[in-house]
C-alpha cells in the first residue's frame, strides 16, 4: 500500500522486487511440519495443534497455479504495524507475542465474549487452500493458506437479523508493533466485508501457510484472506469481529476515500487513480500478466455484485 500522506508516490516508488530481493532475509524454504522450523516457543500452542499432520485436508477452490516462493511469501510483506518497508515486517514482527491470543467477537450476535484462540480454532477442521493474492500497489502471489472458512465462525456466534456487515480488528499495541507510533493509518487498522461477502465460501480465517503455521509477518495468529478483493482487505492478526448493522469504514478508507473504497474488489476496469488495474507483476516473474475480473473468482463471486455499478462502488 502506498501512504497517501506522502502525497505523490506512485506504483514504482514502492520497492521494487528486484532490489527487495537482494536485502530480504531469507526465511526457512521447505515444507516444515507443525511449526518445528520456526521454534515452538515462538509460536502459539494453537495453532499449532491444530497443524498437528493429518488435521489438515486440501480444500475447495485452489488454483493449480505455481506457488510463489514461501521465502518470498514470508519476506515481502505489508503490516504497516512494523513498518512501511517490505521487509520491516519479516525483520520486526517476531516481537509479537501471539500466545496467549484472543479474539473479542462483539455487536450483532447472540453470544457476544472473548474467546481464546483455542476456543476459536477447536471446533473446525483445517484445510490447505491455493489462492492468488493480488495487493492493490500492483504485485501478486499464489499462498497455500491452512485456514477455515469465517462463514463457519460466525455461523458459531448466532448472528442476530441486524448483522449485515461485519468488522475487523488488528491489536493496537505499540510497544509490541512499532509502526502504530507513526500516524501513516489511523489505528487500529481496521477493515470490513458486507455481510453475504462474509459468509461466501471462498473467504477463510488463515492460521498457516506452507504447511506451517502463519508467520508473524503474514498476520499471526489469524488473519483474513478475501481472494477476490485487494490484499489490503484481507487484514492481519486480528483480535476483534465485530457484526454491525452499518457499513464499517476500514483504516485505508478513512485515509484515503477516492482510492481505496468499501468492497476493493479486484478489477482491471477500474483504475486506482494513481494507476491503471490492468496488469499485475506475479512475484518472481519477470513479464506482467493481465489482471482478472475478481482476481479470477468470477464465476464464485460475480452474483454477489449483481446490478451494482462496480465504478461507483469501489
Ligand atoms: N493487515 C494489517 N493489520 N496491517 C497491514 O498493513 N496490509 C495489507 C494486508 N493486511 C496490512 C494488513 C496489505 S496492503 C496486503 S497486500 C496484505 O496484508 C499482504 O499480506 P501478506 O504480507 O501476507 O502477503
Amino acid at each position: 500500500m502506498l501512504i497517501k500522506t506522502a502525497t505523490d508516490l506512485n506504483e514504482s516508488d514502492v520497492t521494487p522486487f528486484g532490489i527487495y530481493q537482494q536485502r530480504r532475509r531469507f526465511l526457512q524454504s521447505g515444507i516444515a511440519i507443525a511449526g518445528a522450523a520456526l521454534g515452538a516457543s515462538l509460536l502459539s500452542r494453537e495453532a499449532s495443534a491444530a497443524l498437528e499432520p493429518g488435521r489438515v485436508k486440501p480444500g475447495p477452490f485452489s488454483t493449480d497455479e505455481e506457488k510463489t516462493p514461501r521465502e518470498d511469501v514470508t519476506s515481502y510483506n505489508n503490516f504497516y504495524e512494523f513498518g512501511v518497508d517490505k521487509s520491516d515486517p519479516a525483520r520486526h514482527a517476531h516481537k509479537l507475542v501471539t500466545d496467549p491470543w484472543s479474539v473479542a467477537i462483539a455487536g450483532e450476535v447472540a453470544r457476544p465474549g472473548s474467546y481464546t484462540l483455542e476456543d476459536i480454532l477447536k471446533p473446525h477442521a483445517l484445510e490447505e487452500r491455493i489462492y492468488r493474492l493480488r495487493c492493490v500497489e500492483g504485485w501478486s502471489m499464489v499462498i497455500p493458506w491452512i485456514g477455515f472458512p469465517l462463514a463457519d465462525l460466525i455461523k458459531r456466534f448466532e448472528p442476530t437479523s441486524k448483522a449485515k456487515y461485519v468488522e475487523f480488528e488488528t491489536l493496537y499495541d505499540k510497544q509490541q508493533m512499532p509502526g502504530q507510533r507513526r500516524r501513516v493509518l489511523e489505528w487500529p487498522y481496521r477493515e470490513g466485508l458486507r455481510m453475504d461477502e462474509a459468509m461466501h465460501p471462498l473467504t477463510l480465517l488463515a492460521v498457516g501457510l506452507y504447511g506451517d503455521v502463519l508467520p508473524n509477518q503474514n498476520g499471526a495468529p489469524i488473519r483474513l484472506v478475501v481472494p477476490w478483493k485487494y490484499g489490503f482487505k484481507s487484514i492481519k492478526s486480528i483480535v476483534k469481529i465485530r457484526l454491525r448493522e452499518t457499513q464499517p469504514t476500514s483504516s485505508w478508507t478513512r485515509s484515503a476515500p477516492r482510492e481505496y473504497g468499501f468492497y476493493s474488489n479486484v478489477n482491471p476496469n477500474v483504475s486506482h487513480p494513481r494507476w491503471s488495474q490492468k496488469r499485475e507483476r506475479r512475484i518472481g516473474e519477470f513479464l506482467k500478466r493481465k489482471t482478472l475480473m475478481f482476481n479470477g473468482y468470477e464465476d464464485q463471486v460475480a452474483s454477489l455484485y449483481a446490478g451494482m455499478d462496480l465504478k461507483k462502488y469501489y
